[in-house]
């Protein structure tokens, strides 16, 4: 949430911040703005809105600067505005602040500031922390802004990640981090720092990782990196292993359709070097080494939000069919606040695409500081989840910027079915012939992902038709009961309308009375163990006239005659289906979206990486 940029060197800084800013638009676009400073002058600029309004505004305005800071907004103390966007000014005018988190206790800061005479221009925490710094600053016999930092970090709770500039200091840019990213990028007398790496990745594939309780002095030709206890610590230096084309939109009209279509290919990434299905092995490294505590676990706990968390559901009913171990899937937002029972040595796995989802992060240390053993299944490499897991296994989706999580999703899957499938051969629970075709089956998912995408024109006749609709059903049993979910909840975040996911069954207790003939119903009605059960459920909507529009198993002669338009997949074993029949919703949600005008990759009030809680 918030997406920041800051760059020091010998480079205009503006174009760099403003193609960061950019680059990082998928994080909040309620306003954006830029500090830039140029011989020890500093000049700041934001506007309500998306960062092209941002660049709009300075066409035409001085902004040659060699240093300087930009951030990208989603609202959280105070409304989208100009006056709440970031960077914010102290109040002598010499410093300036980006933020990306949440000071917790700005009130009380507030109050203490608001008493000794200060005033606000905004509603934001931000400003609060900014004002506090120069306060402390001032009453330490105007002392290093780095101390005066340190001592103000002290005080404050949340999460922040922020970059500081200060006219009296003209090269340097002050960051620090707890709980929200922060990369900072080495090039040849410059540096660059971001919230991820996109920013970056055209200047230099060197990086530093910076993690909580750090701060960085950044200077064109120096880095410093010290703890929050003013101690000195040896920045560990990663290479970047991304490529530019891969956060580049490549001819596409949004991010989330060349997300959709990259599935193919990000799925047979994913499996690649994994699974052999001649030879009948899955290749693991985080799963191999730690094969007895996963095997013997009296029960697994997964941990996510949002997309994630309905492939953790899916995963619930794979693991439990495969490894026979009871599965608890839980929402990191709930686990966090109540008091979970988490014993020395239980399974936990970690799913999310970003790796910097603040509730699953704060989840996951509360699990480990009771002696869980924490297993991440992340997309974004080198992010805070994949770092403080134990151990795990990257999905490789490559760079996911769309707001909307697609490919991500099918990566989790995939992953967690190997996981699953491993785990079951080690510890016994799967006949050979059982784990044999399921490994033959996982190896032609991209190529029947391929063949649902070839008709990705029929799905948006389908979208257009029903565009107009104010509400939807999602209907689905079984492993498909999630991609219920899944569906409902893209359809929520990209194109407004209100939608509900439910197992097929339990709309009898409810949502039955939801429908008439304006009701749009889509059913998962995949060939199934629940395919006759399923039926049945489409027989009681169409006997209330609701309009069905269904997933079905190519050559299926049942359903269609049920179906007001109906969409066919290449036949799958049910346990892994899900990675195919979420493909269709995806593109539903897509094109329904974009017939209604929605800019897809940006939805109103949403985020991609939630690093508030
Ligand atoms: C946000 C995104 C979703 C994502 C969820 C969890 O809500 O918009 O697409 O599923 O966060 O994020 P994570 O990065 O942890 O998977």
């Amino acid at each position: 949430m918030c997406g920041i940029v800051g760059y020091t060197g010998p480079r205009q800084a503006y174009p760099v911040i403003l193609k960061g800013l950019k680059r990082l638009e998928y994080r909040g676009y309620d306003s954006s703005g830029v500090a830039l400073m140029n011989g020890g002058k500093l000049k700041v600029f934001k506007k309500k809105g998306k960062v092209a309004e941002l660049e709009e505004l300075l066409i035409g305005k001085d902004v040659e600067a060699n240093i300087g800071i930009g951030h990208t907004r989603w609202a959280t103390h105070g409304e989208p505005s100009d006056r709440n966007a970031h960077p914010h000014s102290s109040a002598s005018g010499r410093l300036a602040i980006i933020h990306n988190g949440i000071i917790e206790n700005y009130a009380q800061i507030k109050k203490e500031l608001l008493n000794k005479g200060y005033t606000f221009t905004s509603d934001t925490d931000t400003e609060v922390l900014l004002n506090f710094i120069e306060d402390i600053q001032k009453n330490n016999n105007n002392g290093s802004l780095e101390e005066a930092l340190r001592i103000a970090l002290k005080r404050v709770s949340g999460a922040y990640c922020i970059l500081l500039v200060d006219q009296n200091d003209p090269h340097t840019i002050i960051a620090a981090r707890k709980g929200s990213p922060l990369v900072i990028g080495i090039g040849k007398g410059e540096h660059f720092l971001a919230s991820d790496a996109s920013p970056i990745i055209e200047y230099t594939k060197e990086v530093v990782y910076v993690n909580d309780y750090e701060l960085a002095i950044v200077k064109p030709d120096e880095l410093i990196l010290k703890n929050i206890g003013n101690e000195t610590i040896t920045p560990y230096i990663t290479k970047l292993d991304m490529e530019l084309a891969a956060i580049e939109k490549g001819g596409y009209d949004h991010f989330m359709i060349k997300e959709i279509f990259e599935q193919p290919s990000t799925i047979y990434d994913c499996l690649r070097g994994r699974l052999d299905a001649a030879a009948g092995t899955i290749t693991m490294s985080g799963v191999e080494e730690n094969i007895e505590q996963l095997k013997n676990a009296s029960r697994i706990m997964i941990i996510a939000c949002g997309t994630s968390w309905h492939a953790g559901l899916v995963a619930e009913y794979i693991i439990e069919e495969l490894c026979r171990i009871p599965v608890e899937v839980e929402y990191a937002s709930e686990f966090r606040y109540r008091n979970p029972i988490v014993n020395k040595g239980d399974v936990i796995i970690a799913i999310s695409q970003s790796g910097e989802t603040a509730d699953t992060l704060v989840a996951l240390e509360k699990a480990k500081e009771n002696g869980a053993f924490i297993f991440g299944i992340v997309n974004a490499v080198g992010s805070s989840i994949a770092r403080i897991s134990h151990a795990g296994a990257y999905t490789h989706a490559g760079p996911e910027i769309g707001v909307a999580s697609t490919k991500a999703f099918t990566g989790q899957l995939t992953v967690l079915s190997m996981m699953a499938l491993k785990i079951a051969k080690e510890k016994g629970s799967i006949s050979n012939e059982r784990y044999l075709g399921l490994l033959n089956e996982l190896q032609d998912i991209p190529e029947k992902v391929e063949s649902i995408l070839k008709n990705a024109e029929d799905i948006r006749k389908i979208a257009e038709h029903y565009k107009d609709a104010s509400d939807f059903l999602f209907l689905g049993r079984g492993y498909n009961f999630p991609v219920a979910l899944e569906g409902a909840l893209k359809l929520k975040e990209i194109s407004y309308i209100h939608a509900e996911g439910y197992p097929a069954a339990e709309m009898k207790h409810g949502p039955i009375a939801l429908v008439d003939e304006t009701l749009p119903v889509v059913f998962i009605a995949t060939k199934d163990l629940y395919h006759e059960k399923i039926v049945s459920n489409m027989q009681e909507i169409k006997a209330r006239k609701g309009k069905i529009i269904s997933i079905i198993t190519e050559g299926d002669d049942v359903t269609p005659g049920l179906s007001d338009h109906y969409f066919e997949i290449p036949p799958a074993d049910e346990l892994i289906a899900p990675i195919l029949t979420v493909i269709p919703l995806q593109l539903l949600s897509y094109y329904v979206g974009t017939a209604k005008g929605i800019d897809v990759d940006k939805p109103r009030n949403l985020a991609k990486s939630v690093t508030v809680e």
